[in-house]
């Protein structure tokens, strides 16, 4: 297996398992499909950090004309390191603190996507403060079944998320009202994984019937953010590309002046990484086969948290006999595996196993649980590589503790 023009291997041999490796090429691709296929409509594609958050895919993206979407001061502060634009920065997320809000307000961000009324005072009141008026967008849910994971359906009316649409014109009368606040959008995001169209058209024609009507209360809305992006092949049946989604959406919003936002993390991250990991040991029983590897559900969390799909071949392939057996980390939980059932030709011991999909929503999602040190990870552009995050060390899951007196 290859990684652009170098063998996974070989990147391997120098940086170790388990790794995270990375395509500029692909990432660039991915961004670009969204820039080309809503090019003609002014845009900004705002990347949502949590996918993938490594300070060099970052400076990437913001370096090819990217905006962020941010969820924490963590991440807004990220993406100010890594150069995106403050006026292409937009913050999300049902719990800003005060800290959070001050920090953003100081730095100029685009606008704040607010999830409540609780949260639009705060944020009036601390702009009060710092004697500026706060740029905000309200996240409305609009009640659309995006038809994914229940972990990552955000849109509907039992969500914690954003304001249910029916009363979204009374709290944009509440924001009106607030002298602090300038109201500059709307917001929306239904969920993660969405592999049809229908969803985002579902969704944003109900957005657009909000819009209307605070035209008509002379509240205009520049911004209109459509939240995350696309789902993305993750076992073979490729969902619809930007340029599907541009073709729905588009004709839409032929009529209005906005900027259209979208903040897609996975479609850009996801299929632009892949975690290698080394078999440790095989296990064989009459009735079940194991393959114990060296990443677990630490390194990789996403087939524990949601029964995710991610495909697994061989490194180097081989045409040896297929047999069934669970691919399973070192971790001591029964949940920690990284697929269950799947047919492969039968692994070696010492031979090498890429999880494919993994460039989004992998390694922001690591921990170091079982007290293991967190993977490198690894750009490749061309036929070179470049180690972009250093493997952790043992120091470094000691490197925050305090010892008290009485103990020392
Ligand atoms: N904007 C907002 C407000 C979001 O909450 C999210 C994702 C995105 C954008 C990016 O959505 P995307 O384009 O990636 O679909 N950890 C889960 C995914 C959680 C998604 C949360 N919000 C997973 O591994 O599947």
């Amino acid at each position: 297996m290859y990684a652009e023009d170098v063998s996974v291997s070989k990147i391997v041999e120098k940086a170790g398992t388990p790794l995270y490796i990375y395509s500029h090429k692909t990432f660039l691709q991915h961004l670009n499909a969204y820039k080309n296929a809503f090019n003609g409509y002014d845009h900004t594609i705002c990347f949502a950090l949590k996918a993938n958050s490594n300070g060099a895919i970052l400076r990437l993206l913001a370096k090819n004309g990217s905006g962020a979407d941010v969820v924490s001061g963590g991440e807004l502060f990220l993406a100010l390191k890594a150069g995106f634009p403050a006026e292409k920065i937009v913050y999300a997320g049902v719990g800003k603190t005060d800290d959070e809000i001050a920090y953003a307000l100081k730095s100029r961000i685009l606008m704040f996507n607010v999830e409540s009324s609780d949260e639009l005072k705060a944020i009036s009141r601390i702009a009060a403060g710092l004697g500026i008026r706060a740029p905000i967008a309200l996240r409305v849910n609009p009640d659309i079944d995006p038809k994914t994971h229940p972990y990552i359906s955000t849109g509907l009316k039992e969500s914690k998320f954003g304001i249910p649409i029916e009363d979204a014109l009374e709290h944009y009368g509440f924001a009106k009202r607030l002298s602090n606040i300038k109201i500059l959008g709307i917001h929306k995001h239904i969920g993660s994984q969405i592999t049809k169209v229908r969803p985002f058209v579902d969704a944003l024609k109900k957005v657009l019937m909000l819009a209307d009507n605070l035209q008509n209360r002379g509240i205009n809305i520049k911004h209109l953010d459509m939240g995350g992006g696309l789902g993305i092949d993750y076992n073979g049946d490729p969902p619809p590309n930007p340029e599907d989604l541009s073709k729905a959406v588009l004709p839409l919003l032929k009529k209005y002046n906005f900027n259209l936002i979208s903040e897609p993390g996975r479609s850009i991250a996801g299929n632009a990484g892949i975690l290698v990991t080394k078999a440790l040991y095989l296990k064989q029983y009459p009735k079940k086969e194991f393959v114990i590897v060296d990443a677990g559900m630490n390194d990789l969390i996403r087939p524990s948290l949601y029964n995710a799909f991610h495909n697994i071949v061989p490194v180097r392939k081989n045409s040896r006999k297929k047999v069934t057996v669970d691919i399973v980390g070192p971790i001591c939980e029964s949940g920690d595996f990284l697929g269950k059932n799947r047919k492969i030709n039968r692994i070696m011991q010492g031979e090498l196993l890429a999880v494919m999909s993994a460039g989004a929503y992998g390694f922001t999602m690591s921990s170091t649980y079982n007290s293991r040190p967190r993977p490198a990870e690894v750009l490749v552009k061309g036929n070179k590589f470049f180690i972009i995050r250093e493997r952790e060390n043992y120091s470094d899951l000691d490197s925050k503790i305090m010892m008290p007196n009485f103990l020392k």
